[in-house]
């Protein structure tokens, strides 16, 4: 999952063209872009649009970004939006494992009653302080939790941080990274506004993908392809660990752990990130579920 497009949920003309682009997952949105009388409206055309023949037949990951758990929109865009398309619910806002036991209660709820026999997985948005602060316990909270996603606009707008500012990004992007490490959740990387601004976006992605992150949300089409581009291993990434894993075989056969290649020390962290890198590049990460019968304890 690369790249995750965003499309409002009032915008039905953008559906079918977000769904045949190159986004490797399309994210409705009934939060943010959506104004508060037209919030019914938009999960109306969400619902139908995810049961139509186009998005059955798609094998992008379909998300639909729900409105927060404090409002009254939240359980019903639940229960309307979790349909046999639906492979994970983006919670806004999160900033407790609390709020996730009660969006899993929810979600429960809406799968029985919509005989949905797989189990959607949740997004859960770290974008306030207290998120931030909390992002560990919300990464590890349940089983359904399957990453968690940076939201820098609402994070730093409100508390006046500067995201011209390199190293501000940098800090608050390894700091949720390590809370998704913990619980070995995928770390997203949020939007990016000013989608004229292709280097400004293309340079926050890079440093994502630095930092492990899995992809990032796009705004408008014109980002999809950048974030495509950055959010893979390079020749250079893939040769190097196929090169590594060679090599640990014959150390490995003579009983040795630690080695070197061109003067660098290779042991098992390394040897397991060139496991990882390797199997990237192999499959995209993060697939579309079949529907299957829901496994987690909950
Ligand atoms: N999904 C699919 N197609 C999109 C799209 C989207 N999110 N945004 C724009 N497009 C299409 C337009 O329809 C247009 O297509 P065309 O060439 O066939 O006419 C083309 O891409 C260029 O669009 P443009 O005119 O530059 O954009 P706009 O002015 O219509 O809309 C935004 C700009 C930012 C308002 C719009 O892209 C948008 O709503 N993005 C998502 C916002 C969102 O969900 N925010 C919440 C999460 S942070
Ligand atoms: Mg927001």
């Amino acid at each position: 999952m690369r790249s995750k497009l965003f499309v409002p949920g009032t915008r039905i003309e953008l559906f079918a063209k977000a769904l045949k682009g190159q986004a490797d997952a399309i994210s409705f949105d009934l939060e943010d872009s959506v104004v508060e009388n037209r919030k019914a409206e938009a999960r109306d055309n969400v619902a139908r649009f995810l049961c139509s023949p186009e998005v059955g037949a798609s094998d992008k990951m379909i998300i639909v970004r729900v409105n927060n758990g404090a409002t009254a929109h939240f359980e019903p865009d639940i229960l309307a939006i979790t349909l046999p398309a639906l492979d994970m619910v983006n919670l806004p806002k999160v900033e407790s494992a609390d709020d996730i036991y009660t969006a899993v209660e929810i979600l429960e709820k809406a799968e029985k009653a919509n005989g949905i026999t797989k189990a959607v997985r949740i997004l859960a948005n770290i974008e306030t302080p207290k998120g931030l602060l909390s992002a560990m316990e919300i990464a590890g909270a349940h089983p359904r939790v399957a990453g968690l996603q940076l939201g820098l606009n609402d994070l730093f707008e409100s508390l006046s941080i500067d995201r011209q500012d390199a190293k501000n990004v940098h800090a608050t992007m390894l700091a949720m990274r390590m809370a998704a490490g913990s619980a070995k959740v995928f770390a997203y990387d949020g939007a990016f506004a000013d989608f004229k601004d292709e280097r400004g976006f293309r340079s926050e992605a890079e440093m994502a993908h630095r930092l492990g992150y899995l992809g990032k949300s796009c705004i408008h089409p014109c980002q999809v392809a950048v974030a495509n581009e950055v959010f893979v291993y390079s020749d250079d990434d893939i040769a190097f660990a196929l090169r590594v894993l060679e090599e640990y075989q014959i150390a490995a056969a003579d009983g040795v752990g630690a080695f070197t290649i061109d003067g660098k020390m290779i042991d098992l962290p390394v040897i397991r990130r060139a496991e990882a890198v390797v199997a990237a590049s192999h499959r995209p990460q993060e697939q579309k579920q079949p529907n299957t019968i829901v496994s987690d304890e909950s």
